[in-house]
């Protein structure tokens, strides 16, 4: 699989020959291998796919139906009802109270579909509570546990749930169990700083603190999500499911003895956050070609498209990146741009216009919220074209 980028340019430029650029484009056999990784690192432990970093219903079909795959992690009710139309299983791993989005569940509950929702707040409780009775249906739910490591000085991990302890825990529980619509059926710690934040840079030191970081991190977080998940069995809720990790914890998380299921999903398109870790090597899968347009000098060529900007704190690390040819590199000045993207290197007197140009997304499925359709490249051919969750017309978020 591990192939020259000569090679793989001259692939994917033969599969693309004649189609319309901008083109988004999913390499299925890189795709395939990447799952089949996936799958090896999770070790037996089921992989709920996580649908924002694929952000097309087709290849979340396709993940699923991997053995080893059960269900899906999607990130808006609203996504979930769309999706409960051809799949099952599915846990919105992000808190949302809205009745637009709620109320739509209720009807994929009572056809026999399971969606579970998120919460992490009594006052979110309060609103699902009423809603859930409106509809004079049991809403199943998935209490979020923070996994952050709080040092005195550094907070390493994300800011969302506050429940920390089996207390917070507990006052969760009771809650739910006070309300006849309301039922808890799941536990949710994701440990992004393990899972998500890249330990195999060019940068020693960083890559040592990191790797420190990430070691103290899991030993504190094993402990607190087995804790929580112990208590709230002792007070009798039906815990059906224990999800935890991402992409760049599959070892760590599916080790640890309270989890059930792991999530991916990163790890299949593998934008270019995802290229510097320890773990693994995956294969970039996934991404963008834009023709070339201009020469604007010697050195230069310019592209038409390409301002695909990736969510997150902003900084270069969030740029689309070229990728084939090798050796072009975005400008300083002008990154990647609203209409147009200048790129430079020596490189750039070989294209001709109207050549393209490969790029990778800084992250995995925000690369779909710009493009209606996939083109799905088996060898040098389009074996598919699918559509993004824009082209069937919907923005999530
Ligand atoms: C709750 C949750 N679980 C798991 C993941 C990991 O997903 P991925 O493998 O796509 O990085 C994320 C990503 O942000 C997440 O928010």
């Amino acid at each position: 699989m591990r192939e020259r980028k000569r090679e793989t340019r001259r692939r994917l430029a033969r599969a693309l020959r004649d189609h319309r650029l901008p083109a988004a484009w999913v390499d299925l056999d890189r795709f395939d291998r990447n799952l089949d990784d996936l799958v090896r690192r999770a070790s037996g432990m089921p992989i709920r796919v996580a649908s924002k970093s694929l952000r097309c219903r087709a290849l979340v079909e396709r993940v699923v139906q991997r053995r080893g795959c059960e269900g899906v992690m999607c990130f808006t009710p609203a996504e979930a009802v769309h999706l409960s139309h051809s799949l099952d299983d599915l846990l919105v791993a992000y808190p949302s109270v809205d009745p637009h989005e709620v109320r739509p569940v209720f009807a994929r509950l009572a056809a026999g579909k399971t969606i579970v929702l998120t919460v992490d707040d009594l006052e979110q409780l309060e609103i699902l509570g009423a809603l859930a009775r409106e509809a004079g249906q049991v809403l199943p739910l998935c209490i979020d546990v923070d996994m952050s490591l709080a040092l005195p000085r550094l907070h390493f991990g994300v800011r969302r749930s506050p429940i920390r302890i089996p207390a917070d825990a507990l006052a969760i529980g009771k809650r739910v169990r006070s309300d006849p619509h309301l039922e808890l059926v799941g536990v949710l710690g994701y440990e992004a700083q393990v899972a998500g934040l890249p330990d195999k840079t060019p940068r020693a030191a960083w890559n040592t603190m990191v790797r420190t970081l990430k070691r103290a991190s899991i030993r504190d977080l094993r402990k607190r999500r087995g804790a929580v998940v112990r208590a709230l069995r002792q007070e009798g809720h039906a815990i059906r499911f224990v999800n935890g990790g991402g992409t760049g914890s599959l070892e760590s998380t599916r080790a640890d003895p309270s989890v059930t299921e792991v999530t991916a999903g990163s790890g299949l398109y593998v934008p270019t956050l995802f290229d510097e870790f320890e773990a693994f090597d995956p294969l970039p899968a996934a991404g963008f070609a834009l023709p070339v347009v201009r020469r604007p000098a010697k050195g230069f060529v310019t592209c038409l498209g390409g301002g695909y900007v990736a969510s997150g704190a902003a900084g270069p690390d969030r740029l689309p990146r070229p990728f084939l040819p090798p050796g072009l590199s975005l400008l300083e000045q002008e990154g990647a741009g609203e209409v147009q993207t200048p790129l430079q290197g020596s490189v750039a007197d070989e294209l001709a216009i109207g050549d393209p140009v490969f790029f990778r997304h800084a992250k995995a499925g925000e690369l779909c919220e710009r493009f209606a359709e996939l083109h799905l490249i088996r060898g040098d051919e389009v074996v598919d074209v699918v559509p993004t969750y824009r082209g069937e017309g919907h923005t999530f978020l």
